[in-house]
Order: structure tokens, then sequence, then C-alpha cells
């Protein structure tokens, strides 16, 4: 949508960015690292799979509506102030202050702090998880995954 040049006229220098930005950001780099921790830590630590698999399932809920909290609160927030910032009046003059743009942003704002929060919640139970992991492995089992190589171990 950003590449087609009639919506960035509208979009450019807006919070559309920002929640493009994360879209990339939490919903593709972070959930895909997320992602391979879970399948690499019990690997590391000699265990057949993470402690919780529930609790994975909940991360990526929380995850995914903290993600989509944060993307559609700065969507809406970015053609708000594109509108606004275009809007002029008959004589030319701008109809709205870029202070009032900023004070119409705040609804928004406040939804991204509440997607943030939930989606930094999601990674306090992906620590709890890896640390029951980690607890639960015993110390000559991941030294003997480590030291035998994988075609000699499975
Ligand atoms: C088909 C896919 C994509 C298209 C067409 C696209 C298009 C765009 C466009 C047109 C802009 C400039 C917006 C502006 O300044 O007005 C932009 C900015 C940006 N995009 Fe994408 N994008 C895509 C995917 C992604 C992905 C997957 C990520 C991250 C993983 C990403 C990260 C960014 C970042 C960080 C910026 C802001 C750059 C800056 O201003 O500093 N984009 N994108
Ligand atoms: C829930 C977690 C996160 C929150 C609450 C958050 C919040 C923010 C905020 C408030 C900004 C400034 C936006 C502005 O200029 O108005 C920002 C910018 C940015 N963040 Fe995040 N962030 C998070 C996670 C991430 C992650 C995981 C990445 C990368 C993988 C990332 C990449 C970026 C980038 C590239 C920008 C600059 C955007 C631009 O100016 O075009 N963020 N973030």
């Amino acid at each position: 949508m950003m590449a087609i040049k009639t919506v960035n006229a509208l979009s450019h220098y807006t919070d559309w960015t920002i929640g493009h930005v994360h879209a990339g950001a939490l919903g593709w780099v972070a959930m895909i690292s997320i992602g391979s921790l879970y399948h690499l830590i019990p690997k590391v630590f000699g265990r057949e799979q993470m402690a919780s698999v529930s609790l994975i399932n909940s991360h990526f809920w929380l995850a995914t509506i903290g993600t989509v909290l944060y993307i559609a609160s700065m969507w809406v927030n970015g053609i708000t102030q594109g509108l606004m910032w275009r809007a002029v009046n008959d004589d030319g003059t701008l109809t709205y202050s870029f202070v009032e743009a900023l004070e119409a942003s705040h609804p928004g704002f406040v939804i991204r702090v509440a997607g943030g929060a939930i989606f930094l919640l999601g990674m306090f139970l992906m620590a709890w998880n890896t640390w029951l992991t980690v607890r639960a492995a015993k110390p000559a089992e991941y030294d003997a995954e480590a030291l035998i190589p994988a075609e000699v171990a499975h």
C-alpha cells in the first residue's frame, strides 16, 4: 500500500510507517526468531521439547494480539495524522495545528502501549518456559548431546 504513490502521499511521515515497521519487526523478525529459539533451546539442553507446549501456544497468541493492536492503532493514527495535516481552509491556511494532530493520536498511543505490554508479557512466558526447560535438563544429558555427533546419537 505504502509503495503506491497516492497512498504514500498520505501515509509518509505518519504513524502508518511505524505500524508497517512493526508488522515486520514483531510479526516477522521477532516471531521467526522466537520460533527458532523454541526449536533450538531443547536441543542445546538435550531435551525432547520445551517444558510446556501450552505456554508456547499462549506466547503465540499474546504475540499475535500485541502485534495486531500495535499495527491497527498506528494505521488509524497514520490516516488521522495524514488527513489532519493535509486539511486546508478556504483561505489556504492549515485547518489543524501539529499539536491538534498529536492530541488526536493519543488514543492510538495508549492502545500501542497496551499492545507492547501484551507482547512483552509473552516474552516473560518464554523466559519462564526456558527456565523450566533448562532446570529439567541433567548436565550429563546435555554433555553427552554436545559431545556425540548427531549421526551417532540418533
Ligand atoms: C511487500 C512488502 C513491503 C513493501 C511493499 C514495503 C514498502 C515500504 C515503503 C513504501 C516504505 C516507505 C514508507 C514511507 O517512508 O513513506 C517502507 C518503509 C519501511 N519498511 Fe517496508 N515494505 C515491505 C515489507 C517490509 C518488511 C517485511 C519489513 C521488516 C521486516 C519492512 C520494514 C520497513 C521499515 C523499517 C521501513 C521504514 C524505513 C525508514 O523510514 O527508516 N518492510 N516500506
Ligand atoms: C512490543 C515491542 C516494541 C515496541 C512497543 C516498540 C516501540 C517503538 C516505538 C514507540 C518506536 C518509535 C516510533 C516513532 O518514531 O513514533 C519504535 C521505532 C522502531 N522500532 Fe520498535 N518497538 C518494539 C519492537 C521492535 C522490534 C522487535 C524491532 C525490530 C526487530 C523494532 C524496530 C523498530 C524500528 C526499525 C523503528 C524505527 C521506525 C521508523 O522510524 O521508521 N521494534 N518502536
